[in-house]
């Protein structure tokens, strides 16, 4: 019989807190995406890094269907943290369900706008809720 190996421990059905969700889960699948459009400058020029093979689209269009299923996994309940919650984790799945429309279509104009949307919708959600995050250098976009 296949069990759960957490069936009967304490962690049984214990979700992440959305801190560790955020920095382990969230901020790894974003940067993931994001590195299909990093802007790269160096002796071969000025370009952006950019899928190129079938399968690097593939992996792209992956990478915005995790992000876009994170965003659905904590469109519930138990995690909204006041009525403003839907909005924002809404706007981040739609953004990241374009992304991945455009990542199928092998569009990267539409891959790069919609990077820039799924930031924005980071932000905001953080602007509201912990402003203090993006202050100084603290997230991603410093990382990128
Ligand atoms: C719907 C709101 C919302 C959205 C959208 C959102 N976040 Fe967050 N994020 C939060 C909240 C609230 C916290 C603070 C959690 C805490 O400290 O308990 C947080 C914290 C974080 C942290 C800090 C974690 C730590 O270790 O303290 C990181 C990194 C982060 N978010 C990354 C992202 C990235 C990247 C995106 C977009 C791809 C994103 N978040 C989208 C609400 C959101």
């Amino acid at each position: 019989m296949v069990r759960n190996a957490w069936a009967g421990s304490e962690e049984a059905s214990a979700a992440l807190p959305l801190k560790e969700i955020m920095a382990h889960v969230m901020q790894r699948n974003a940067l993931q995406l994001w590195s299909w459009t990093t802007y790269l400058s160096d002796e071969k020029g000025n370009r952006y890094m950019a899928p190129g093979t079938e399968a690097e689209w593939e992996d792209a269009e992956s990478d915005a269907l995790t992000l876009a299923q994170i965003a659905t996994s904590l469109k519930v309940a138990d995690r909204r943290l006041d009525d403003q919650w839907d909005r924002y984790i809404g706007d981040l799945e739609v953004a990241a369900l374009q992304s991945a429309a455009a990542a199928e279509k092998h569009d990267f104009e539409g891959l790069l706008k919609s990077a820039n949307a799924i930031d924005a919708r980071c932000v905001a959600c953080h602007m509201h809720y912990v402003p203090e995050l993006e202050g100084a250098s603290a997230l991603s976009r410093a990382k990128r």
